[in-house]
């Protein structure tokens, strides 16, 4: 692999936020430059295989497993960057009144109050993985998903709008296993709402409508 296209680990100034302790997100943040890396480095494998231009059969096995491996790889760096970029300190707690979330969030659930009920009962499942609120870029809806580890249950072509890991290594510095609702809440409590907006925003330009 060319070394310009190697995906560069982004940074994020995060400090301070409240419930989520300065010492959880410098551990996060070195867990995602680690699926950067592995992201990278499975890509450059790959090529290093189809450089004389074929697969042959003796290493079909090997470029299975790797080609297996960049779902989890691509999603866990991926996901991790909106999760960092859905965070803000001097969180509102909520979206405000007119915001195209809110209304996007009432259309879709009723309320937006049912659409927090959805996505904070995505949060408690049981098992590692996300909650993601996505947006079906042909009707402008919202959807609530539970995606396992970091590929499975991701709905091809939805945009994630609002995206929060639950894995336990984003909480259990700062909270015991069983209080995965209070790391929810302070989740909520330290999301930034504009830039929910803006990935709504983004997405209706994207989509023409
Ligand atoms: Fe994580």
């Amino acid at each position: 692999m060319n070394t310009t296209q190697a995906y560069k680990p982004r940074q994020w100034n995060l400090s301070g936020l409240n419930g989520i302790s300065d010492k959880t997100l410098e551990m996060h943040f070195k867990l995602y430059e680690g699926y950067v890396t592995e992201t990278n480095r499975l890509t450059e494998h790959i090529a290093g295989m189809l450089k004389d231009g074929q697969v042959d059969q003796e290493e079909m096995p090997a470029y299975s497993e790797l080609t297996r491996r960049l779902g989890f790889e691509y999603n866990g760096m991926v996901l991790h960057e909106y999760y960092f970029d859905n965070l803000a300190r001097g969180g509102a707690g909520g979206p405000s009144k007119g915001s195209a979330f809110a209304r996007a969030a009432a259309e879709s659930f009723g309320s937006f109050e049912v659409w927090k009920t959805a996505f904070v009962s995505v949060g408690k499942m049981r098992g590692v993985g996300w909650a993601i609120c996505f947006q079906d870029p042909h009707t402008g809806k919202l959807s609530n998903h539970w995606v396992t580890l970091h590929e499975i249950g991701n709905v091809a072509g939805y945009v994630p709008i609002l995206v929060m890991d639950v894995w336990e290594h984003a909480f259990l510095l700062d909270y015991a296993l069983a209080q995965r609702p209070k790391y929810i809440e302070a989740f909520l409590a330290n999301t930034d709402w504009d830039a929910l907006d803006r990935r709504l925003a983004a997405a209706s330009a994207h989509a023409g409508r």
